[in-house]
């Protein structure tokens, strides 16, 4: 099963606390979304493996522990998903990343793959997905279907504000897949919306709406 991480830390959640404002602007929130994120990799991150290595300090050689070979693959779903990579680049900024397109349909709230492309090697990466939104959970469960049809083996999924149903049927579906998230709202409305989050996110970061 799907291990669920919470990561609460006060920075995030007044960084969050603002994001969800309604009076929060588009240059506002898209600064404050990838510094979430960069606060959120250093979670997400925690268990990449370590190698020992030897290096000389102006002192004398030591032996000391850096990354493991295993890179990383930061794959965002578009569009929102595209807010959290900056932030997560200035941790790991030798990544590579990953796009996926999807919008969800308005009216089914089923999602539609419009785009993919992927590092060659994606089979061979660590990857992190990441949205901001997990609501329904369809374009999480679909993103994360594409990536394994094209060979990715070693997924995990970061969001800013999950719902409850959101993470249930991503876990579920790819048990698989760890999921870390800021926060787990309430439910979702009649809209697909996640209540209270923040409204939709896209919109929001690119001043679409
Ligand atoms: C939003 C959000 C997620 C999806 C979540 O994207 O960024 O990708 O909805 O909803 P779900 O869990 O019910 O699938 P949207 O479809 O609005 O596209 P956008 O990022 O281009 O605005
Ligand atoms: N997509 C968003 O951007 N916000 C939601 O609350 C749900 C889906």
């Amino acid at each position: 099963m799907s291990k669920i991480t919470q990561i609460e830390h006060p920075l995030i959640l007044h960084k969050l606390a603002i994001i969800r404002s309604k009076e929060t602007g588009s240059k506002d929130f898209r600064e404050l979304v990838e510094e979430v994120a960069m606060l959120m990799a250093y979670e997400v991150t925690r268990d990449l493996p370590l190698e020992e290595v030897e290096i000389e300090t102006p002192i004398c050689k030591t032996k000391t522990k850096m990354l493991a070979g295993k890179k990383v693959a930061i794959v965002p779903i578009l569009r929102a998903g595209l807010g959290m990579v900056d932030g997560m680049l200035k941790l790991i900024p030798a990544a590579k990343v990953g796009h996926i397109g999807m919008y969800r349909n308005e009216e089914t709230l089923k999602p539609v793959e419009y785009f993919c492309k992927l590092p060659q090697d994606i089979q061979e990466r660590e990857i992190i997905v990441t949205d901001p939104m997990l609501a329904t959970g369809g374009s999480a469960i679909d993103a994360i279907q594409a990536l394994k049809k094209r060979g990715a083996k070693n997924i995990r999924l970061m969001c800013l504000v999950a719902a409850p149903e959101g993470l249930k049927a991503v876990a579920e579906e790819h048990p698989d897949v760890n999921i870390y998230v800021a926060a787990i709202d309430e439910k979702l409305n009649e809209h697909g919306y996640i209540v209270p989050g923040l409204g939709d996110a896209g919109d929001r970061l690119f001043g679409t709406k």
